[in-house]
């Protein structure tokens, strides 16, 4: 099975490079199932139910979110009837943590689960959540999308659950990581997909924001940056010989 998984789509303009370049991904790379996460799909925080249907509309099949999952407080009105799965580890009964998804005669169990290191959230363990979902939901593979902001807690949850889960994908950090590799009892692992978004702003807002946020230790609310946009991905192969290979697309940088 071929498992395209797409990173952090930010803001319409991650929005509308992927709509451009979907079919491109279909046909290059052929996936049985297109995964991404939404997390900042809207105004670079939080999902909105018409970008939502954009997404379902390009053929994505399921959505994983992380710490701006309720970032748009309207989300309550619709992720109960959705594909989208928000992190298994935030102690809510609003939306699931994990869904198990039929494809052709096997079961997938998609899980989004929320690292805690540097999140200034109310969080259950991540490793132990997943204990738990392993433990009640049997299905044919298993598919984490680990949304976190230390490298050493995505890095040290994939080798836990290496050869209990098929996949260990990294998200949040917005950069795409060089290390993707099948871990040594079998789990395909990255530290990073990557966004899909602007190119050259800080992790997808406007630079000059965030530059004078740093520069004047005053937090003001950032835009996200306009002009050349990026697609960054993983294509990745969970049957007989496990491969991943990184994807990255962008348009042109020249000033
Ligand atoms: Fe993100
Ligand atoms: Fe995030």
């Amino acid at each position: 099975m071929k498992v395209l998984y797409i990173g952090d789509i930010f803001g319409e303009e991650g929005l509308v490079y992927l709509e451009q370049n979907i079919e491109y991904l279909k046909k290059t790379y052929k996936p049985n199932l297109i995964l991404a996460n939404g997390e900042n799909v809207s105004y670079g925080r939080g999902l909105h139910f018409t970008h939502y249907q954009r997404l379902m509309k390009m053929g994505i099949n399921y959505v994983t979110m992380g710490n701006h999952t309720f970032s748009n407080v309207d989300i309550k009105n619709f992720i109960n009837n959705s594909n989208i799965i928000r992190p298994a580890n935030i102690p809510t009964d609003i939306g699931k943590g994990y869904k198990v998804i039929k494809y052709n005669n096997k079961t997938v169990t998609l899980v989004n689960l929320l690292g805690r290191v540097y999140q200034n959230m109310s969080l259950d363990c991540p490793f132990k959540t997943l204990d738990s979902i392993l433990k009640e939901s049997k299905s044919d593979y298993y598919i984490i999308d680990m949304h976190a902001e230390a490298t050493s807690e995505k890095i040290a949850l994939a080798h836990d659950f290496d050869g209990k889960v098929d996949v260990v994908v990294g998200t949040h950090t917005h950069v795409q990581t060089a290390d993707e590799r099948v871990l040594p009892r079998g789990t395909i692992y990255i530290t990073d997909i990557g966004m899909t978004g602007p190119l050259n702003g800080v992790i997808g807002n406007t630079k000059e924001d965030i530059i004078k946020r740093f520069r004047t230790g005053v937090y003001e609310r950032a835009g996200v940056e306009k002009g050349p946009r990026q697609i960054n991905a993983v294509i990745m192969e969970l049957d007989g010989k496990k491969s991943i290979a990184r994807i990255h697309l962008e348009e042109t940088n020249l000033l």
